[in-house]
């Protein structure tokens, strides 16, 4: 018989000691693992400087993502939110991360109803009455990224829309707010998304998750969706990643379009929606980089 690892993992350490001054981070990291803590790897933990460069980067980010919020109309086309968000990013100095990264064609994911994320823009997708959009955005600046999605909708939408489009934010605060440096386990994180989205009916999808952010797009590490309170490693000052939950009205399975091999569907046509957060754990709280 094997035991999961989730039942022998030690649930019953107090909270671990503070960096002592004069200790690097290495022996810092080194000094909990010996004392039983599942901790990031040190690689995960910013230094000043840098986590100086991701605030902001951060910013510009967000300001791009109010320049979208600002300009977005019914009647556009996803190409032209692209518009918007190449030229606002230029204009702040910036460099959208997207255009290019594995061969990505534009500068922004638009994700609409039953598109799960990573929608390309398209001269061909009018945003019309009833729809919801996600407008995912990360910009490079001063060698830095910052990442967050914001979802605006359009006209009359369904009642069924706007709760999912709530039941979404609803739970990213949940979970950031939950959030208690030194103490939160990764794993939390998922508990509070997962446990929300399914007292709303809906479910999270799996297969794609936040992420460390920062010195690149992806780092690590992975911030699953779905998970259980205390699993994973300790949440530390100095880590930057982001919480961006996919929510879906009914089954949590996904797709990716075959022809353009990035736009994610939902697997029974039903509506998604989705908003990222980019988060910095500091020693006495959270502070949020871009949303
Ligand atoms: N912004 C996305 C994320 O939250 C990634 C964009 S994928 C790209 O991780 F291909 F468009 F770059
Ligand atoms: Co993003
Ligand atoms: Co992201």
């Amino acid at each position: 018989m094997i035991k999961a690892r989730r039942v022998i993992e030690r649930r019953d350490l107090p909270p671990p000691p503070r960096m002592d001054a004069g200790q690097t981070c290495e022996e810092y990291i080194k000094k909990l693992r010996a004392l039983g803590y599942r901790t990031p790897g040190v690689r995960m933990i910013k230094t000043p400087e840098q986590i100086e460069g991701c605030r902001e980067a951060g910013r510009i980010n967000s300001l791009v993502l109010d320049a979208v919020e600002k300009n977005i109309e019914i009647g556009m086309t996803t190409a032209d939110v692209d518009d918007i968000v190449v030229k606002a990013t230029k204009e702040y100095g910036g460099i959208a991360a997207c255009l290019g990264f594995e061969g990505f064609p534009r500068s922004v994911c638009t994700s609409r109803n039953n598109v799960v994320c990573h929608g390309i823009p398209s001269k061909k997708e009018r945003l019309s009455d009833g729809d919801i959009l996600n407008v995912d955005c990360t910009t490079i600046y001063g060698g830095y990224y910052g990442d967050a999605s914001r979802m605006f909708t359009f006209g009359e939408i369904s009642h069924e829309a706007g709760r999912l489009v709530k039941t979404t934010r609803e739970a990213v605060e949940l979970a950031v707010g939950a959030i208690r440096p030194y103490e939160s386990h990764l794993g939390d994180i998922g508990y509070y998304i997962n446990r929300h989205a399914r007292q709303a009916g809906y479910s999270v999808v799996r297969e794609i998750g936040g992420h460390g952010v920062g010195l690149a797009m992806h780092e690590d590490p992975y911030v699953c969706h779905v998970g259980s309170l205390g699993s994973g490693m300790l949440l530390l000052p100095g880590m930057i990643f982001t919480i961006e939950p996919m929510i879906n009205q009914r089954s949590s399975r996904v797709y990716v379009d075959e022809h353009d091999g990035w736009t994610v569907y939902t697997s029974d046509g039903g509506l998604s929606a989705q908003i990222e957060y980019e988060i910095l754990i500091k020693e006495d709280g959270v502070e949020i980089l871009s949303k």
